[in-house]
């Protein structure tokens, strides 16, 4: 029942700066109270909270990070920090605070608390939109995985559709140096990809569109990526997109899929509690690894093989379903 209230205290250090600050340096309540225009008493319950669950530790009277407190730095590069922030924010929990409606109507948490659907929602808050795309991106280093599992090599073409800061795109074009990338994405991921992606941009081995692929995707890829994107979609929509695809690649083609499979029985629970948070965010859900395949089969795909990723996420490789 507190898991909440804990999550809120993290976030919070990370928005006072205080973790930031401990970041330079151990320090004493006062000190860090003081630097930072904090009401000492009330920061040391704060810190002490922080250190029972790991984030913080005192020594000699002075607070410093621990390894997964000095990861909840601003800019540090696992981007746990912003990813903390947007799992804090006003965007996730109003739309939360919805999760009955949703469960009673059908409908949308998100879109009871906003009144329109998360990325139309996104193109109109870039703020939200730059916590989003970081917070997805710190939440995706599974992807560079990816490469370590999948052979790309002898592929020519890769499309990354809704490819967010373009952190996989980056790890496959690393990996197989023939290979040129597309991107899809909306506007308001863009810029972050621009920057990711930027030196195979300039090196001319990436084009970054700005398109809504549900209008369609680039054609005559060999690899289609499709990495935490199916989830977002009711059947209707995902079955639209893996058609696209199934469509427009080229002979041998695959389509690989990044997601979290929901397993049959109640664990691993990450699945599960990612489930919910897309019945509050979008028409999606995370989905068994039958409900992949018939997903897949309606588009004229089928499951070719489903390899193992960290942090609990598979990837399926679909190729067309054989002529009999
Ligand atoms: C959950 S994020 C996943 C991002 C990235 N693939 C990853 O795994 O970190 C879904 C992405 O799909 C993009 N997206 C949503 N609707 C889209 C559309 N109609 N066309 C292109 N991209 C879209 C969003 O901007 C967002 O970056």
């Amino acid at each position: 029942m507190t898991g909440a209230w804990v999550s809120r205290a993290v976030a919070t250090a990370v928005e006072l700066g205080v973790l930031d600050r401990l970041g330079e340096g151990p320090a004493d309540t006062g000190s860090l109270a003081e630097g930072l225009g904090l009401h000492p008493d009330r920061l040391d319950r704060l810190l002490r909270l922080l250190a029972a669950v790991g984030v913080v530790r005192e020594r000699d009277g002075r607070h410093e990070p621990t390894r997964v407190g000095s990861h909840l730095r601003r800019g540090h590069p696992s981007g746990m920090a912003e990813l903390a922030l947007l799992y804090d924010s006003d965007m996730f929990g109003d739309s939360w605070e919805h999760l009955a409606d949703a469960v009673r109507t059908g409908r949308t948490a998100f879109g009871e608390a906003h009144g329109t659907d998360v990325f139309s929602y996104l193109e109109r808050h870039p703020r939200d939109a730059e916590l989003y795309t970081a917070g997805m991106a710190a939440g995706g280093r599974f992807s560079t995985h990816i490469p370590d599992v999948y052979d790309f090599g002898g592929v020519r073409t890769v499309v990354d559709l809704g490819g967010g800061a373009g952190e996989l795109l980056a790890a496959v074009l690393a990996a197989a140096p023939g290979a040129h990338g597309v991107l899809v994405e909306r506007p308001a991921a863009l810029a972050a990809a621009r920057e990711r992606l930027g030196a195979f941009a300039d090196a001319g081995r990436c084009d970054l569109v700005e398109a809504d692929f549900r209008e369609g995707v680039p054609e005559g890829a060999d690899v289609y990526l499709l990495s935490r994107v199916l989830h977002n979609w009711s059947d209707e929509d995902a079955r639209g997109l893996l058609r696209h695809c199934r469509r427009s690649m080229a002979p041998g083609g695959r389509v690989l899929v990044a997601e979290r499979i929901l397993p049959d029985e109640g664990r691993p629970w990450l699945s599960l509690v990612l489930d919910v948070h897309m019945m509050v965010m979008t028409p999606g859900a995370e989905r068994t690894e039958r409900g992949y395949e018939e997903l897949l089969r309606s588009a004229g795909l089928t499951t070719r093989e489903i390899l193992d990723l960290p942090l609990e996420m598979r990837l399926l490789v679909a190729g067309p379903v054989p002529q009999p």
